[in-house]
């Protein structure tokens, strides 16, 4: 099965599911979120999150698929809150990419990540609620001087579930 086909094409005011980006802050894309998974894929989903999360944290079960076109690119922004706990996991397939992490206290503060194609990012502590993140777009797409070209880039992230106010 072929990502064209899993794949559904939603815009940034059609989903379901907000994870905070404001309207508009991702362009040249499509999403999904996929609960199913063959054996294979359940294997790395596996390595991911045993990685990631510490065992008994509870998680999304739905995996969120981002597909970023050549042109695509993801604007500051940081996930909601309120539907996305502590830890952000992501794989990047295809393509690799810049993220930029720019502290929202101080803009002046920043970094650049490089993420090569099939590599895995942990977004946990400040970098998860201090810094807003975003993937550059390929005419900035620049790590240590060197070009990083952008290609069509998927993305496979897995998220935990914010720890809910207890009831009063
Ligand atoms: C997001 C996001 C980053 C990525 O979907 O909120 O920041 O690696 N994605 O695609
Ligand atoms: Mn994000």
């Amino acid at each position: 099965m072929g990502w064209e086909w899993l794949l559904r094409a939603r815009g940034s005011s059609g989903g379901r599911v907000s994870w905070g980006w404001g309207q508009g802050a991702i362009h040249g894309f499509r999403e999904t979120e996929i609960a199913q998974w063959s054996e294979e894929s359940r294997e790395i989903l596996q390595r991911v999150r045993d990685e990631a999360f510490p065992p008994g944290m509870s998680q999304l079960s739905l995996v969120h698929v981002l597909d970023l076109d050549k042109s695509g690119y993801i604007k500051p922004h940081i996930d909601s809150v309120k539907f996305c706990g502590c830890t952000i996991a992501g794989l990047s397939l295809l393509s690799s990419s810049v993220m930029r992490l720019v502290s929202e206290q101080n803009p002046e503060d920043w970094m650049d990540l490089l993420l090569p194609r099939r590599s895995l990012y942990i977004l946990r502590g400040p970098a998860r609620y201090e810094f807003t993140h975003e993937i550059l777009k390929d005419e900035e797409s620049f790590f240590d001087g060197q070009k990083i070209p952008r290609e069509r880039r998927i993305s496979v992230i897995c998220r935990n579930l914010p720890i809910l106010p207890a009831p009063t």
